[in-house]
């Protein structure tokens, strides 16, 4: 699930005020909520970025449950991956400047906000060409599948056979999709369901 941020009362504009950030909220014992944030102040080595998508992982909900490996302190702004464009560079900060789109560096960024305040250090610049969606969730779901296909003993090779399921999952199709491009031949297996004929159909145009 993939939703797209907007920030009620704040400009699309390079020249944004920094006053606030609308984020949803991990609090200890409670539902995540939606809060106005204060935006600090913009640092000599800071970067005011507003978050253009971010989407829901699997192990963001982990991350909300309690249940993951890697937990914030609380409360934090939930979200571990998206993607921002900068608004404006504190006065030190020389890779980024205004306009670059942003993904986070590591996890715990909190992007599931409309605006931020954030190190230089803790961003990597990314093309602003790229679709948005493709942008928001390059981080994890990506790494992750060029990580199964490359680690595990014996790594996948030019015409070696991988078989999955849930591959209609951003991973699964994150695999389909980087196997094809190094001559991994890949199997495929999807719940079965009323749309199974189109989703066929989708996932066979990534080979
Ligand atoms: N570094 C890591 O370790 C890492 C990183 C990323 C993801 N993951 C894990 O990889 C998995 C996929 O993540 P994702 O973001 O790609 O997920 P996703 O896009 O949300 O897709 C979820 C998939 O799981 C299937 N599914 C859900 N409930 C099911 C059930 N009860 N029985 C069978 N299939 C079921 C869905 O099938 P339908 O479409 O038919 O509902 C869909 O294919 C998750 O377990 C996630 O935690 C791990």
């Amino acid at each position: 699930m993939r939703y797209k941020l907007s920030g009620k009362g704040i400009s699309d504009g390079y020249t944004t005020a920094i006053s606030g950030s609308n984020a949803v909220q991990i609090c200890p014992n409670s539902s995540p909520r939606l809060e106005r944030l204060a935006l600090p102040e913009l640092g000599v080595s800071d970067v005011h970025v507003k978050m253009l998508a971010a989407p829901v992982n699997p192990s963001d909900i982990n991350m909300v449950q309690g249940t993951y490996a890697i937990l914030p302190e609380l409360p934090a702004v939930g979200g571990n991956e998206g993607v921002g464009q900068v608004l404006e560079v504190g006065s030190q900060v020389t890779s980024l400047r205004a306009g670059d789109w942003v993904i986070p560096q590591d996890a715990g960024l909190g992007t599931w906000r409309t605006e931020a305040v954030l190190n230089e250090g803790t961003l990597a610049v990314v093309p602003s060409d790229v679709p948005l969606l493709c942008a928001a969730s390059l981080s994890v779901n990506p790494c992750t599948a060029f990580r199964m296909l490359s680690d595990f003993e014996p790594a996948a090779r030019y015409r070696d056979c991988v078989i999955q399921n849930a591959a209609n999952s951003g991973v699964g199709q994150a695999v389909i999709q980087i196997a094809a491009t190094r001559g991994i031949h890949t199997i495929n297996i999807v719940r079965d369901r009323c749309v199974s004929l189109c989703l066929s159909q989708q996932l066979l145009k990534m080979f």
